[in-house]
Protein backbone atom coordinates (compact mmCIF):
# COMPACT_ATOMS: atom_id res chain seq x y z
CA UNK A 1 0.00 0.00 0.00
CA UNK A 2 1.39 3.49 -0.50
CA UNK A 3 2.06 6.08 1.63
CA UNK A 4 0.05 8.85 1.85
CA UNK A 5 2.10 11.93 2.93
CA UNK A 6 0.66 13.75 5.94
CA UNK A 7 -0.42 17.57 5.73
CA UNK A 8 2.70 19.60 6.67
CA UNK A 9 4.75 17.65 3.53
CA UNK A 10 1.35 18.23 1.43
CA UNK A 11 1.74 21.84 2.93
CA UNK A 12 5.77 21.99 1.61
CA UNK A 13 5.67 20.34 -1.10
CA UNK A 14 2.75 20.53 -3.37
CA UNK A 15 4.49 20.95 -6.49
CA UNK A 16 7.36 18.18 -5.91
CA UNK A 17 4.01 15.57 -5.03
CA UNK A 18 2.37 16.38 -7.86
CA UNK A 19 5.08 15.62 -10.68
CA UNK A 20 4.85 12.60 -13.02
CA UNK A 21 8.47 11.81 -12.69
CA UNK A 22 8.85 12.02 -8.60
CA UNK A 23 5.42 9.64 -8.44
CA UNK A 24 7.05 7.28 -11.00
CA UNK A 25 8.94 6.21 -7.58
CA UNK A 26 6.21 4.07 -6.69
CA UNK A 27 7.33 1.17 -9.26
CA UNK A 28 11.22 1.44 -7.63
CA UNK A 29 11.56 -0.96 -4.48
CA UNK A 30 13.81 -0.04 -1.46
CA UNK A 31 13.97 -1.71 1.22
CA UNK A 32 11.86 -4.96 1.66
CA UNK A 33 8.23 -4.68 0.53
CA UNK A 34 8.89 -0.79 0.64
CA UNK A 35 9.03 1.11 -2.80
CA UNK A 36 11.61 4.31 -2.79
CA UNK A 37 8.14 6.54 -2.79
CA UNK A 38 7.15 5.16 0.58
CA UNK A 39 10.74 5.28 1.95
CA UNK A 40 11.11 8.71 0.96
CA UNK A 41 7.55 9.92 2.88
CA UNK A 42 8.76 8.40 5.96
CA UNK A 43 11.97 9.97 6.64
CA UNK A 44 10.31 13.25 5.40
CA UNK A 45 7.86 12.34 8.42
CA UNK A 46 10.47 10.62 10.73
CA UNK A 47 12.50 13.98 10.20
CA UNK A 48 9.79 16.41 11.24
CA UNK A 49 8.96 13.82 14.23
CA UNK A 50 12.83 13.89 15.06
CA UNK A 51 13.08 17.88 15.15
CA UNK A 52 9.75 18.26 17.60
CA UNK A 53 11.39 15.21 19.91
CA UNK A 54 14.26 17.08 20.08
CA UNK A 55 12.77 20.87 20.15
CA UNK A 56 15.13 21.89 17.44
CA UNK A 57 14.35 25.04 15.71
CA UNK A 58 14.65 24.08 11.91
CA UNK A 59 13.43 25.10 8.61
CA UNK A 60 11.02 22.38 7.77
CA UNK A 61 9.62 23.13 4.27
CA UNK A 62 13.94 22.99 3.45
CA UNK A 63 13.97 19.97 5.17
CA UNK A 64 10.92 18.35 3.79
CA UNK A 65 11.93 19.33 0.57
CA UNK A 66 15.30 17.72 1.00
CA UNK A 67 14.06 14.49 2.35
CA UNK A 68 11.72 13.68 -0.53
CA UNK A 69 13.99 14.29 -2.83
CA UNK A 70 17.33 12.78 -1.17
CA UNK A 71 16.77 9.49 -3.07
CA UNK A 72 15.78 10.90 -6.58
CA UNK A 73 18.11 8.73 -8.37
CA UNK A 74 14.93 7.34 -10.62
CA UNK A 75 16.29 3.69 -10.63
CA UNK A 76 15.88 0.63 -9.02
CA UNK A 77 19.28 0.14 -7.17
CA UNK A 78 18.45 -3.38 -6.79
CA UNK A 79 19.38 -3.92 -10.88
CA UNK A 80 22.86 -2.32 -10.09
CA UNK A 81 24.84 -5.34 -11.46
CA UNK A 82 27.16 -6.71 -8.46
CA UNK A 83 28.78 -5.96 -5.45
CA UNK A 84 30.92 -3.55 -6.57
CA UNK A 85 28.33 -1.60 -8.47
CA UNK A 86 26.29 -1.46 -5.95
CA UNK A 87 28.31 0.44 -3.64
CA UNK A 88 29.42 2.59 -6.20
CA UNK A 89 25.62 3.62 -6.54
CA UNK A 90 25.94 4.02 -2.57
CA UNK A 91 28.46 6.31 -3.18
CA UNK A 92 27.05 8.12 -6.47
CA UNK A 93 23.51 8.51 -5.70
CA UNK A 94 23.21 11.75 -3.72
CA UNK A 95 24.77 13.57 -6.11
CA UNK A 96 22.93 11.65 -8.94
CA UNK A 97 19.41 13.08 -6.59
CA UNK A 98 20.89 16.24 -6.26
CA UNK A 99 21.59 16.77 -9.97
CA UNK A 100 17.60 15.37 -11.02
CA UNK A 101 16.34 17.25 -7.99
CA UNK A 102 18.17 20.25 -9.27
CA UNK A 103 16.92 20.21 -12.50
CA UNK A 104 13.44 19.71 -12.15
CA UNK A 105 12.33 21.60 -8.89
CA UNK A 106 13.28 24.78 -7.68
CA UNK A 107 15.66 24.01 -4.75
CA UNK A 108 17.90 26.19 -2.46
CA UNK A 109 21.73 25.27 -2.55
CA UNK A 110 21.04 24.25 1.10
CA UNK A 111 18.75 21.91 -0.01
CA UNK A 112 20.83 20.35 -2.30
CA UNK A 113 23.64 20.14 -0.04
CA UNK A 114 21.35 18.18 2.47
CA UNK A 115 20.69 15.87 -0.43
CA UNK A 116 24.17 15.45 -1.22
CA UNK A 117 25.51 14.86 2.28
CA UNK A 118 22.95 12.00 3.56
CA UNK A 119 24.81 9.49 3.28
CA UNK A 120 27.21 9.96 5.83
CA UNK A 121 29.53 7.99 7.17
CA UNK A 122 29.33 5.97 3.81
CA UNK A 123 30.29 8.84 1.95
CA UNK A 124 32.78 10.61 4.30
CA UNK A 125 31.04 14.17 4.14
CA UNK A 126 28.91 14.89 7.14
CA UNK A 127 25.63 17.05 6.63
CA UNK A 128 26.21 21.05 7.43
CA UNK A 129 23.03 22.00 8.66
CA UNK A 130 20.70 20.91 11.54
CA UNK A 131 17.89 19.84 8.83
CA UNK A 132 20.67 17.34 6.65
CA UNK A 133 21.39 15.74 10.08
CA UNK A 134 17.69 15.11 10.68
CA UNK A 135 17.26 13.55 7.11
CA UNK A 136 20.49 11.28 7.48
CA UNK A 137 19.14 9.91 10.90
CA UNK A 138 16.06 9.47 9.92
CA UNK A 139 16.88 7.94 6.36
CA UNK A 140 19.06 5.21 8.57
CA UNK A 141 16.66 4.64 10.99
CA UNK A 142 13.57 4.18 7.92
CA UNK A 143 16.11 1.86 6.49
CA UNK A 144 16.57 -0.19 9.63
CA UNK A 145 12.85 -0.25 10.38
CA UNK A 146 11.64 -1.53 6.44
CA UNK A 147 14.67 -4.35 6.42
CA UNK A 148 13.36 -5.42 10.03
CA UNK A 149 10.00 -5.14 8.49
CA UNK A 150 10.83 -7.89 5.89
CA UNK A 151 12.78 -9.84 8.26
CA UNK A 152 9.53 -10.02 10.37
CA UNK A 153 7.48 -10.70 7.09
CA UNK A 154 9.63 -13.52 6.05
CA UNK A 155 9.29 -15.38 9.32
CA UNK A 156 5.52 -15.43 9.34
CA UNK A 157 5.53 -16.76 5.93
CA UNK A 158 8.29 -19.80 6.84
CA UNK A 159 5.53 -20.08 9.78
CA UNK A 160 2.37 -20.17 7.93
CA UNK A 161 4.07 -22.89 5.42
CA UNK A 162 5.32 -24.97 8.07
CA UNK A 163 1.70 -25.32 9.32
CA UNK A 164 0.31 -25.83 6.30
FE1 LIG B 1 20.15 7.38 -0.05
FE1 LIG C 1 17.13 6.93 1.75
Amino acid sequence: MTKIPNSKIKQHAGDILKSKTFNSQKKFMQHGNYTTYDHIVSVAERSLRYAEKFHLKVNEKSMVRAALLHDYYLYDWHNCGGPLKCYWHCLRHPHEAAKNAKKEFDMTKRELRMIKRHMFPCTFLPPTSREGLLISMADKACAVHEMRERRKLKKAAKKAAKKA
